[in-house]
């Protein structure tokens, strides 16, 4: 009986000190608006079901904040968040809290202190080594790749033209991870022609868990989830994703060694091995590993949206065949610099596209010093959420057709009085999307090569998922006649 009064005085305690540490976040709630907020269960009620259920909860709720004027607050278990969709807002939480959310510590098993979940200290200088690798110039060697990868695609995608609809987006996503590896590491995986291996097994199985203790609350603590089957299934395939790293930073770093002759080209992990030696194998593991991660899906689900889009309205697809047309005539060579800095047409088609269908839909950060964002002061280590897959759609923002795709909303003349933060795809601030500019020339070129040699079309999507990033649940599906 003394133990379990004794138990119980302890666990009033923890409590009791666990408030008072935290008691200017609570205050700060309480002077938020309360929207959604089921007193003691906060909003994880809306945190139950499948990942479409979730989804359209969140939505939901982000959707009635932004109708109450833009600026609320979110309680996943005893995670507090700061929501606001206001760009001002956004833009100082983007420029000022630097540090990632405590939420993408669950990625941490996986990418270590790679640079997507890197603690601030630490990504402060990882940032300027790697931001090197992404210049333009060393980009553009890889152009050639991005464009053999495109053929190859075409050829696959061949497959299906004149027949019924299907999901195109697994023939881009082994197209992009092909493109990814090739240039993050030199391997050339053929994913396009043998896209079930056990890597790729492993990698995907990491994510689906990962993505479940995102929004499970009782997932999320460590000792509650070492309990569950998925703690040993999530360490089996990280180790086993880590091998297939570790044993191609140690064949790189022994030719490095050796004194390997790079004349040509080089891919981003031999750029890095020879910048002074200044990563240790496992950071090196760690960086490639967050490049191939974020750079893979993001882009495979970009193109494959895009491709959905220009089906349903065929003007803009017709516009954007005339611009490849224009540029290409009847050749089938792989798209130059040149070629794709023509490609205007279609830039604006994907970045319609990247408002429309958001990848990255919420983007989390933390505070580390006090900020005042509008009346509001927040205190440091309060999570802030900010949500541009609802403020891509907001009214407020995009006008009453923002439902439209609509992709002369990015000609220069439309776009001067644009908030920077009314659109983030790549997020904003010195922490946004490093491989932005990486990404955007290999979807061009993607793109490029299939609406040069197919016409699509598709019907309308109406049920997605939120798995990390957005999916819709019936794939991408649509239909290819080859242009003659
Ligand atoms: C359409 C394609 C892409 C989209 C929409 C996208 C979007 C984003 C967003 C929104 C972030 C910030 C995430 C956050 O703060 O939580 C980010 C970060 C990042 N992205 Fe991308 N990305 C794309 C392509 C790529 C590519 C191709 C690569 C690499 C090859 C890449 C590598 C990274 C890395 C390493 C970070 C972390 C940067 C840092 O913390 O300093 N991304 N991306």
């Amino acid at each position: 009986m003394i133990g379990v009064i004794l138990v119980l005085i302890c666990a009033l305690m923890y409590y009791w000190n666990f408030r008072r540490m935290r008691k200017p976040i609570y205050d700060l709630s309480n002077k938020l608006p309360d929207v959604g907020n089921w007193s003691l269960l906060g909003h994880n009620h809306l945190f139950f079901g499948s990942p479409e259920k979730i989804l359209k909860n969140v939505k939901e709720l982000v959707e009635q904040m932004d109708e109450a004027g833009g600026i609320s607050k979110v309680w996943i278990g005893s995670s507090f968040y700061f929501v606001s969709l206001n760009p001002e807002d956004v833009q100082k939480i983007l420029e000022n809290c630097l540090q990632k959310d405590d939420s993408y510590k669950f990625l941490r098993d996986w990418l270590g202190n790679g640079l997507f979940v890197a603690p601030v200290d630490l990504w402060k200088t990882q940032r300027r080594i790697l931001v090197s690798i992404f210049h333009n110039r060393i980009i553009e060697n890889y152009l050639d790749i991005f464009g053999q990868q495109g053929k190859v695609l075409v050829q696959r995608l061949n497959e299906q033209a004149g027949r019924p609809e299907f999901d195109v987006y697994p023939y881009i996503s082994s197209c992009m991870l092909d493109i990814v590896y090739e240039t993050a590491m030199g391997e050339k995986m053929d994913v396009q022609h043998n896209p079930d291996t056990p890597y790729l097994r492993a990698r995907s199985c990491v994510m689906s868990i990962i993505n479940m203790r995102l929004f499970k609350a009782w997932l999320q603590p460590d000792a509650l989830f070492k309990l569950t089957p998925y703690a040993k299934l999530q360490k089996e395939n990280i180790d086993y994703t880590h091998k297939f790293t570790d044993e191609v930073v140690a064949k790189k770093r022994l030719e490095a060694r050796k004194g390997k002759n790079y004349e040509g080209q080089q891919d981003l992990l031999e750029i890095l091995l020879n910048k002074d030696n200044e990563f240790s194998d496992k950071e090196l593991r760690e960086h490639i590993d967050s490049l191939t991660i974020a750079g893979n899906d993001t882009t495979a689900l970009v193109i494959s949206y895009t491709l959905h889009l220009l089906g349903l309205h065929e003007d803009e697809q017709d516009k954007v065949h005339a611009e490849l047309l224009s540029i290409f005539g009847t050749s089938d060579r792989i798209p130059t610099k040149d070629d794709l800095n023509k490609m205007e047409c279609l830039e604006r088609a994907i970045k319609e596209t990247m408002r429309l269908y958001t990848v990255v839909p919420i983007i989390g950060r933390m505070t580390q010093k006090e900020i005042q964002i509008g009346s509001y002061t927040l205190p440091p280590g309060v999570g802030c959420a900010v949500i541009p897959m609802v403020m891509h759609r907001s009214k407020r923002l995009w006008g009453a057709d923002a439902n439209s795709f609509n992709p002369d909303r990015f000609l220069p003349e439309n776009s001067i009085n644009r908030h920077p933060c009314a659109y983030i795809p790549f997020s904003f601030g010195a922490r946004n999307c490093i491989g932005r500019h990486f990404g955007m020339l290999a979807m061009k070129s993607v793109l490029a090569c299939t609406l040069r040699t197919f016409k699509v079309k598709s019907k309308p999507i109406n049920r997605f998922k939120m798995e990390i990033l957005l999916f819709p649940i019936p794939g991408h599906l649509i239909t290819l006649d080859k242009r003659v």
